[in-house]
């Protein structure tokens, strides 16, 4: 049974939110002294992406910028979630060549946020890093975190005045796994069992620098908060009762959320079970060059407590059980254990990895909020695609949409997670990575095929904005006692 617009009641304090990110949205891959990330060099080879799309103009959201306003306006969201593009901002990557037209760009869009009454959540990094860095090794290397903490030092100085919730990295979990052993994601390597967990080690050591950095020598004055966004499904095991199952659930959980949540929230280090199990793989398999899960250094900042809030990212589930074999063979797969299953109830929306479960995000909240010790969250992503024909009224969507923020209010009311706010995956349409622009995410359709990319509220765009305005009036301040 779906759930009505006036079901759905939050606290007066609640952030209504839809999210983008610079390559997916900006276009102007090239302009105004922007340099290359690997985004730009990954679609611009043949064969990786849908029909060989790319992210070159996209929404062109770099000179649309009045036209994403009048969306977020119409919608009435109280925050929006953008990303920079590093490489916008810093060509090289470094803070020796800063591009005063970058700055300009965002000075534009958070003082118009600002004057709109909207609050800006700002990600540094999603997905695109500066070409130049990729070229002496990218996030394989161990200098790359000091270099990132200088980029978020630049973006602290320049925006933090104006800007107070901050994203270091977004979904370091994908970055590593799809950009570097599947290759799919750019940089397109294929280095199975070996450079995921070194890029996601560097990962945490750049947030953790960053945080430190945005702790010591800017959170006084700027007052703000910094943490990062870790996606993750929820799961279950295919059969309850099998205690392989339920194993192989507890890595399969441990291997995406605990990976980096563990290291931050809870303990300083890796889940226990990831060492074992890949340790354990090495040996079997002969892997002798040292660990590949790497050990934190004494010499770095102190990963545990850099995040202010949890920051999650949930679009899908799964059922999981444990492999039949594990075959000898290096991979970050084998070193999980866990096969993923998609229960046959669970309608598909879109892209073939979307299983519609909104009540897989009540019970992951109450997950991290017990295994977490109780952080403030915010829900930075969550949707629903389309791929085929367009349906402007995207009926299914709007179900999707209540039903998923009544399993966040009863999370919120009957399992007491706080949760802060909600952020829509997207605001309009945009370029989905390897699916180019054939899987849409949008509150607002955007019409690719017209230079003028016209920006058009679906359905869905109503009834979010219907949801918001409800919210308003519900809370409004009552004259009485004036
Ligand atoms: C999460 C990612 O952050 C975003 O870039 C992507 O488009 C959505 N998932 C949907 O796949």
């Amino acid at each position: 049974m779906s759930h009505t617009v006036d079901e759905i009641v939050f606290p007066s304090h609640f952030a209504w939110g839809a999210s983008t990110a610079a390559y997916q949205i900006e276009g102007a891959w090239n302009a105004d002294g922007k340099g290359s990330s690997i985004w730009d060099t990954f679609c611009h080879a043949k064969g990786k992406i849908f029909e060989d799309q790319n992210g070159d103009v996209a929404c062109d959201s770099y000179h649309l910028w009045e036209e994403d306003l009048k969306c977020i306006q119409q919608l009435g969201l109280s925050h929006y979630r953008l990303s920079f593009s590093w490489s916008r901002l810093l060509p090289d990557g470094t803070t020796q060549h800063v591009n005063p037209k970058g700055v300009a760009y965002y000075n534009k869009v958070i003082d118009s946020l600002l004057a709109n009454n909207i609050t800006p959540m700002v990600t540094l990094y999603h997905n695109d890093l500066p070409q130049a860095l990729q070229d002496i090794g990218g996030w394989k290397s161990l200098e790359i975190a000091d270099v990132f903490d200088s980029y978020a030092k630049f973006c602290f100085e320049t925006f933090g005045d104006r800007v107070k919730l901050w994203l270091t990295l977004n979904e370091p979990y994908v970055c590593a796994k799809l950009g570097h052993e599947d290759g799919i994601f750019a940089p397109g390597l294929k280095e199975p069992g070996v450079s995921v967990y070194l890029t996601g080690h560097n990962m945490l050591r750049a947030h953790a620098k960053a945080w430190h950095s945005y702790h010591t020598h800017f959170r006084q004055a700027q007052k703000g908060l910094v943490s990062l966004t870790l996606n993750s499904d929820w799961a279950e095991p295919l059969d309850p009762n099998s205690p392989e199952d339920v194993a192989a659930t507890e890595r399969y959980m441990a291997f995406i959320l605990g990976w980096f949540a563990n290291p931050i929230f809870l303990t300083g280090d890796y889940p226990e079970i990831m060492r074992s199990r890949i340790d354990a793989f090495s040996k079997e398999t002969g892997y002798s060059e040292g660990p590949r899960l790497p050990k934190f250094s004494p010499d770095d900042p102190a990963v545990l407590g850099t995040a202010d809030f949890f920051a999650l990212n949930y679009f899908t589930s799964r059922k999981v059980k444990a492999p039949a074999s594990s075959p000898r063979k290096l991979s970050f797969k084998n070193d999980q254990g866990a096969e993923e299953v998609l229960d046959p109830s669970w309608p598909i929306c879109g892209v073939s990895w979307l299983a519609v479960v909104p009540d897989g995000l009540r019970k992951l909240l109450k997950y991290i909020k017990d295994t977490y010790k109780s952080p403030t969250v915010y829900i930075t992503e969550n949707g629903f695609s389309q791929m085929g024909p367009v349906e402007m009224e995207d009926m299914k969507r709007c179900v999707y949409y209540r039903d998923t923020l009544h399993e966040i209010s009863k999370a919120m009311r009957e399992d007491g997670v706080d949760v802060r706010g909600y952020f829509v995956w997207s605001l309009m349409d945009n370029f989905e990575w390897v699916d180019g622009f054939g899987v849409r995410f949008g509150l607002f359709h955007v019409d690719f095929s017209r230079p003028e990319l016209t920006r058009t509220m679906y359905r869905s765009g109503r009834e979010y904005a219907a949801i918001i305005s409800n919210h308003r009036s519900r809370h409004k301040p009552t004259q009485t006692g004036r």
